[in-house]
């Protein structure tokens, strides 16, 4: 049976120019292809989303203002992705998918700067059939608190998955050999390797206290070197992420990570 972690953005699931925005009809497209994906065939299924215009500019706020996330920042932060979950959820459940919200802030933890989270309910659930829904988070540190961001816990799913596959539904195609905001002649690849790929990218010129797309590529060298396999796709193509699932032709980029 095949298995994939699917990572929503912050950046398709709500609108980052807009805070506290929430774009349902992409959600509701992807929700569609999901349902109709594991109708077609045998899938074991996971998704993590980002914080988007919820959790970035909440922590942005007191990074700028304290320089580390203080407790009122935690408390925000935590309230706000819990209230993103819950309604990426619904919407997800209202388009077919079993779709169960977990709470990060309640299995991971920073450890000696390290993400450590305890995912065996989770694959447990997977294995019954149901999809959980984990997200980007603000979570306990060492001595106060951190965000965890939603590329780091799609590789520990993966792992605790049995190494499944991570699928990072973005706002473009793939990974370009420029960044193809700024250069409408990039041209997209279909298969690279997450070294040579660090080659041709930047970070997110955005809101993001996480790292946009070369911190995604450096997280997945940090947990699933030797083992990870990425697929990198427009989350607002439609129909695109349902033939990724199905084994059909789709468009996007391959990442390894040997
Ligand atoms: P987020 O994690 O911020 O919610 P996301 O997961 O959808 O959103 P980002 O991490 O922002 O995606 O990464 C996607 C962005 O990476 C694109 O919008 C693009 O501008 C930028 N980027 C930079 N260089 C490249 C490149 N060579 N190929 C593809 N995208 C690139
Ligand atoms: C960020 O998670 C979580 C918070 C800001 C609280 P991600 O790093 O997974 O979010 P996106 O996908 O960039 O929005």
């Amino acid at each position: 049976m095949k298995r994939y972690v699917i990572k929503l953005g912050g950046s398709i699931i709500t609108d980052k120019d807009e805070p506290l925005s929430i774009n349902i009809p992409t959600l509701l497209g992807i929700g569609e292809e999901i349902a109709a994906a594991m109708r077609a065939t045998d899938l074991s299924l996971a998704i993590v989303h980002g914080g988007g215009s919820y959790g970035h500019p909440s922590v942005r706020e007191c990074l700028d203002r304290k320089g580390v996330m203080d407790e009122p920042c935690y408390v925000r932060t935590a309230y706000l992705m819990s209230e993103l979950s819950l309604m990426v959820t619904q919407v997800l459940i209202a388009a077919g998918v079993p779709a169960v919200t977990l709470t990060t802030r309640s299995v991971c933890a920073m450890k000696s700067g390290r993400p450590d989270c305890e995912l065996g309910i989770a694959a447990e659930m997977v294995g019954r059939g149901l999809v959980p829904v984990i997200f980007g988070d603000g979570v306990l540190s060492d001595d106060g608190y951190e965000v965890m961001s939603g590329d780091d816990i799609v590789w520990l799913l993966a792992k605790a998955m049995g190494d499944a596959e991570v699928v990072f539904a973005t706002d473009v195609d793939g990974i370009f050999d420029k960044d193809p905001r700024k250069s409408p002649d990039a041209r997209l690849l279909k298969e690279v390797s997450a070294f040579e790929a660090l080659k041709y990218v930047g970070g997110s010129g955005r809101i993001d206290v996480t790292g946009g797309m070369r911190s995604k590529l450096v997280k997945g060298l940090r947990h699933a070197r030797g083992w990870g396999r990425a697929y990198v796709v427009n989350g607002g193509r439609r129909w695109n992420l349902f033939n990724l699932l199905t084994g059909k032709p789709f468009i996007g980029t391959v990442v390894w990570y040997q």
